[in-house]
């Protein structure tokens, strides 16, 4: 008889995500006549960078002649691709990363999921919460955590993140293993100054642990002081690894290519307190278990590095910041306070009443779609969270509705 990994049993429902996408196509089908604006998941709407498409259609003509044509790459990632990514997005800001660092794979969400069958099932887990349900639902179901209760999973550090805290948790008062972080984050749009990101590579280095930096979203960073890897802090490469995205500055999100940096100084250590470099199981892994991202893709991905591929993520990425400012003043004028908006793509909104209420009556009242800020967490509880991934002339029109449905 063949037993299920029972570890899943104790996984909430459906993926957030999934779920709130069944609701909503319930509502469509219920009201056909009503045309929905999402600012819930924060997925892309405008089209890839030229520069990006430009390299793509040439790379395609490359694999339609055999003398041009390339079957299996290398599973890293081509070197092209992985010295454009060391060049700019880190040596460039001071940070010593080489090319043999660097994972290129299909998204940022696979190796948040993936990176934690490096280590031990008895790791201790810091995990944020308001967070990013990947990074939990993955833990348990590799089994490092006990049963759901009360909103939360035995067995887990979890690090509030409060109005209190301006979403930015404090260290854990207990020993812990393993450190999820996002900066700017997603849901809350906090972001985390050089001070703070210090003071949690300083505790990894005390406590032999390793930070999961999740920097998806530096793109949106427009404050110069703030640092967009945490390899920008001293110590870091000694206990950080750092997982980057295509999805949010070039619109990647159906392309898929995203990168993992995994220092050849990261340490985790076996059960006879030996040291192990985290870099080559990372990459027996990839190797074993993953054929490499497709190689127009990676030339796409490349040209966001050109000058012109520069210029135009810039532009794109302000497209979504004028939008993220949009909201925070609309929301602002109704006497609502929310985090985010500046150097993020989120709006995270104290709405004074149950998460999943407010999101039926936004969808109801208004036919706006955002994101119960209770689905990625207890201390999301009485948030939501809208995404400033839309055309100016939706979100506009969501300001409109909105107003008209809190008034
Ligand atoms: C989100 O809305 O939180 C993100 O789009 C999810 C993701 O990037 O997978």
């Amino acid at each position: 008889m063949l037993k299920i990994n029972e570890h899943y049993l104790k996984l909430q429902a459906s993926y957030l995500f999934s779920d709130i996408a069944k609701r909503v196509a319930a509502f469509q089908e219920a009201h056909p006549e009503m045309d929905v604006i999402k600012l819930g998941i924060g997925d892309v709407t405008k089209a890839l960078p030229a520069a990006c498409v430009n390299a793509f259609h040439s790379a395609v003509d490359e694999m339609a002649t055999d003398s041009s044509f390339r079957g299996y790459g290398p599973e890293q990632g081509y070197l092209f691709l992985r010295e454009a990514i060391a060049a700019h997005d880190f040596q460039a800001r001071g940070a010593e990363i080489s090319a043999d660092e660097i994972f290129v794979s299909d998204g940022a969400k696979c190796d948040t999921g993936n990176i934690q069958e490096l280590f031990s099932v008895d790791a201790r887990i810091a995990i944020p919460d308001p967070v990013y349900p990947v990074y939990l639902d993955t833990n348990v179901m590799a089994g490092r955590t006990g049963a759901f209760a009360d909103g939360r999973y035995k067995g887990l550090v979890y690090l509030d993140s409060t109005k209190e805290n301006r979403y930015v948790p404090e260290l854990p008062q207990e020993p812990v293993d393993l450190i999820y972080l996002c900066f700017p984050n997603n849901p809350t749009g906090s972001t985390a100054t050089k001070e703070q990101l210090k003071s949690w590579v300083d505790y990894a280095k005390e406590h032999k642990a390793l930070i999961l930096f999740d920097a998806a979203y530096e793109a949106f960073i427009r404050d110069d002081a703030l640092p967009h890897s945490i390899y920008e802090i001293e110590g870091a490469r000694e206990v950080a690894i750092e997982f980057r995205s295509f999805s949010k500055n070039a619109g990647f999100t159906g392309t898929r290519c995203a990168y993992t940096v995994v220092p050849k100084e990261c340490m985790a250590y076996d059960s006879r307190g030996g040291e192990q470099p985290v870099h080559p199981l990372w990459n027996r892994r990839h190797c074993t278990k993953f054929n490499g991202v497709s190689y127009p893709v990676q030339r796409a991905a490349e040209a966001v590095y050109s000058a012109e591929g520069q210029a135009q993520v810039r532009d794109l990425v302000g497209y979504y910041l004028k939008n993220a400012d949009r909201i925070a003043s609309a929301i602002g004028k109704l006497g609502y306070s929310f985090a985010g908006a500046d150097n993020s793509p989120y709006i995270w909104i104290w709405g004074d009443r149950d998460s999943w209420e407010f999101f039926d009556m936004l969808l109801n009242k208004a036919g706006v779609v955002c994101t119960p800020g209770a689905g990625f967490g207890k201390c999301g509880q009485g948030y939501i969270r809208l995404s400033a991934f839309n055309s100016h002339e939706n979100v506009e029109r969501a300001m409109v509705r909105i107003k008209k449905a809190l008034s």
